[in-house]
């Protein structure tokens, strides 16, 4: 049987395995395994590929969030807004601060956070929103800000899914006050291990969470405030430096990817992605939506393709945040949670093993490919 999954690691690796090894092999004869030349190097080109002032290398998407809250001083009594649609992360950084997560519905077509249910959500606590550009199209930022207006809330952006997405024309990760990344191994850059960026136009923020991810030292073992070790390993950042040279082809190939969905699911009853005119989207997930979700991921399973579900159920309902800002029905995140189903996007993908996933989706649902559809090649397709 065939068998497709939700990324082909392996088959990538193949396009970086020689580069990859003479980045380690440079790291290693340098044994310089914090900071470093590599470190900076892989900042600065964060820094001009976002287009902001400052780019902060860190351990994680996770610790990006951790920090900059903490460089935004959140804290015991404050309310961070955030959508309740989103990976844990997003709402596990607010608790840990002891702070509370108020968690809002989001856009029925575009999954991201909802900004008329932002402006119910806001109160004289808040002290932060956090805007997630869920599997990689940019919320609506321009609405969020209306929403906000002259008062001081900062924005924070979790681009985490979002590299190379652009909203209006501007990169994900330069919209907002401050911005975190992620370069887990499954993110669209994939690190070889855990790895993180906070991106800011804020100079004084970018320094100050750079302080915080040393301990908060100001200098050798002084120390302003408590931060944590939330440093990116020198090893890791020269090679995501390797694999940062074909991002935007293997952005181009899932975006490619996802028209030639749009085509072979058309007639079929599932809702494909809804793609604002003004974003860019990157596809981290190609996420569709449709009944009886829990049975068609099963038919796919057994055909051999590896379907997602991101994400089963909304964070206002996860036991953990149960009298702790959890609580309450957000009819749209809760209706997702039933309806979403995320396909192999990735760009390793033939256009054959597309054409296999959307049969199968016809079969589950008694439809076919349109006809003209079928016979025309991807390339074809998006010419
Ligand atoms: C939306 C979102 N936020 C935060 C994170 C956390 O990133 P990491 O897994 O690198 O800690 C992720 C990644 O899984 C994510 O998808």
């Amino acid at each position: 049987m065939r068998s497709i999954n939700m990324l082909d690691l392996k088959a990538e690796y193949d396009l970086f395995r020689d580069d990859v090894r003479e980045a380690v092999d440079r790291v290693l004869e340098s044994q310089y395994f914090i900071g470093g030349p590599e470190i900076a190097d892989f900042e600065g080109e964060m820094r001009s590929r976002i287009g902001v002032r400052d780019a902060v290398a860190v351990s994680s998407g996770t610790d990006a969030l951790l920090c900059a809250l903490m460089a935004l001083g959140i804290g015991h009594g404050d309310e961070v807004v955030l959508p309740s649609f989103t990976f844990f992360a997003t709402g596990g950084v607010v608790a840990r601060l002891g702070a509370t997560p108020v968690f809002v519905d989001v856009d029925e077509k575009t999954f991201n956070l909802d900004p008329a249910c932002l402006a119910s959500a806001i109160s004289d606590r808040t002290r932060a929103i956090i805007v997630v550009h869920l599997f990689g199209q940019c919320a609506d930022m321009d609405a969020v800000r209306e929403v906000v207006a002259d008062r001081e809330i900062p924005l924070i952006e979790d681009a985490c899914q979002a590299i190379d997405a652009t909203y209006r024309g501007d990169p994900a990760g330069s919209l907002g006050d401050v911005a975190c990344f992620s370069f887990y191994p499954t993110k669209n850059l994939g690190g070889f291990g855990e790895g993180g960026l906070i991106t800011t136009n804020d100079e004084k923020l970018g320094a100050f969470a750079r302080q915080l991810c040393r301990h908060g030292q100001s200098d050798r073992y002084f120390h302003e405030h408590v931060g944590g070790n939330f440093r990116l390993d020198t090893m890791k950042a020269a090679i995501l430096k390797v694999k940062l040279a074909k991002l935007s082809e293997f952005t181009d190939r899932r975006r490619k990817n996802a028209i030639r969905y749009d085509r072979l699911l058309a007639g079929s009853p599932v809702t494909t992605p809804f793609v604002r005119d003004d974003c860019k989207h990157v596809y981290h997930q190609y996420t569709i939506t449709c009944n009886r979700r829990d049975d068609l991921v099963g038919f796919l399973r057994e055909r051999g393709v590896g379907a997602g579900v991101y994400y089963p159920l909304g964070l206002h309902r996860q036991p953990c945040f149960t009298g702790k800002g959890g609580g309450g029905s957000l009819p749209v995140t809760d209706c997702l949670c039933e309806r979403v189903v995320s396909l192999p996007c990735h760009p390793m993908l033939a256009d054959d093993d597309l054409g296999y996933v959307a049969g199968v989706i016809h079969e589950f649902f008694g439809t076919t490919i349109p006809a003209d559809v079928a016979k025309e090649s991807s390339a074809q397709a998006n010419a």
